[in-house]
């Protein structure tokens, strides 16, 4: 067990609150900065339910460089885990000096006062989107980077940056995290993924479908080179994402440099497979209709995991059964999300 404490920045969030039960759970204390933007303090009310541990939560937007610099200054932080960050593609080409200055000039705010206080260990969540359109699959690490959105961009600005600052500092130690598509939630049904809005993605779209809180989804589009003509992505659950940083972390403890590594499971599911899934385990009918291809979806994306699973010992465990059954555990059991 580790009394170690770590700042969790956007832990309020879907993955971040994922993430503190876990940290919790292995024996670290845990310090949460989250703006709330896209959030709610509810979330680590529950992760302290789950754990029965407690958080500290600060109310905060990490471009404040004098709060960080205070908070950091007055605390020695074993780790950095810094998930917060805007994610909808759609809205970064709508709003991207938005999303510039969020994730990036955050991200920068974040390091400088890491730099400034002393804490050199970092995990940052990136995302398969740097890898923009597939050259090859299963998508390795060194498959080239070439975004195609904002959003995209942004991620790969902060790798860059991180890469440009452990080579000028080799007492750095960081994890570049690519996440491919996070789904599910927690066994407990108490903490899960709550869009602010109509849903991007495709699975809290399927499950409010399921739940009766919208008529059906789109299928956007059924004319792909795939084996029904949707596309096919690399889900993953959230609980097997959230312990992949805990591995992480204790990889970081151990070594400096970088690590960048995929997190995936290296097998990819239809949107029709991911729809009747989630009809099996809910019980629930999921109508659709088709419409057009989304602009800048590709047909099929997924992992090879290879390295995260050398580097770290870890390797994702659950099954889409368990991604649909524990998505559907927490929608049914809050309909609304946390309001
Ligand atoms: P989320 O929106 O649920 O969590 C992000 C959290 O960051 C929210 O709680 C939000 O309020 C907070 N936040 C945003 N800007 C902030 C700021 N300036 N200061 C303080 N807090 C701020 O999203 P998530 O799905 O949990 O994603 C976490 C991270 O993982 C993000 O960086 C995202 O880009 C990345 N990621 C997500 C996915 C995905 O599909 N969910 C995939 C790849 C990468
Ligand atoms: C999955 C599949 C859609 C919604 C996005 C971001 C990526 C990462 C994860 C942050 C695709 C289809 C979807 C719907 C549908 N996020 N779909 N009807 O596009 O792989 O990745 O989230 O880093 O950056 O781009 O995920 O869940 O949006 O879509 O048919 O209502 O479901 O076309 O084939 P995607 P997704």
């Amino acid at each position: 067990m580790t009394d170690t404490s770590v700042l969790v920045t956007g832990g309020a969030g879907y993955i971040g609150s994922h993430t503190c039960v876990e940290l919790l759970n292995a024996g670290y204390r845990v310090t949460v900065i989250d703006n709330l933007s896209n959030s709610s303090k509810r979330s680590l009310e529950r992760v302290e339910q789950i754990t029965g541990k407690a958080v500290e939560f600060i109310e905060a937007d990490i471009l404040d460089a004098e709060l960080l610099v205070g908070l950091m200054k007055k605390n020695a932080f074993g780790g950095v885990i810094h998930f917060a960050g805007l994610k909808a593609v759609g809205e970064s080409a709508q709003h991207p000096l938005k999303y510039y200055d969020n994730n990036v000039t955050g991200s920068l705010r974040l390091l400088q006062a890491m730099q400034e206080t002393g804490h050199k260990r970092l995990i940052f969540s990136s995302s398969a989107t740097v890898y923009g359109l597939p050259k090859a699959l299963p998508l390795t690490e060194d498959h080239q980077t070439n975004p195609i959105n904002p959003y995209g961009r942004t991620k790969l600005v902060v790798e860059d940056m991180l890469r440009d600052l452990m080579a000028s500092d080799p007492a750095w130690s960081v994890a570049i995290l690519r996440y491919f598509n996070p789904v599910g939630a927690h066994k407990s049904g108490l903490i899960g993924e709550d869009p602010n809005d109509t849903p991007n993605n495709l699975m809290p779209y399927v499950s409010q479908v399921a739940v009766g809180r919208r008529e059906k989804l789109t299928v956007h589009g059924d004319d792909f080179e795939t084996p029904d003509g949707t596309g096919v992505r690399d889900y993953i659950h959230v609980v097997d994402l959230a312990r992949g940083h805990v591995r992480a972390l204790e990889a970081l403890f151990k070594r400096t440099g970088c690590l960048t590594l995929n997190l995936g499971t290296g097998r990819g599911y239809s949107v029709m497979e991911m729809r009747e899934a989630f009809e099996k385990a809910s019980g629930r009918d999921v109508p659709f209709v088709v419409g057009p291809r989304r602009a800048g979806d590709v047909a099929t994306s997924y992992a090879d995991c290879t390295r995260s699973a050398e580097e770290l010992n870890w390797r994702a465990q659950h099954t889409i059964e368990e991604m649909c059954a524990d998505t559907w555990r927490w929608q049914s059991m809050n309909k609304t999300g946390f309001d």
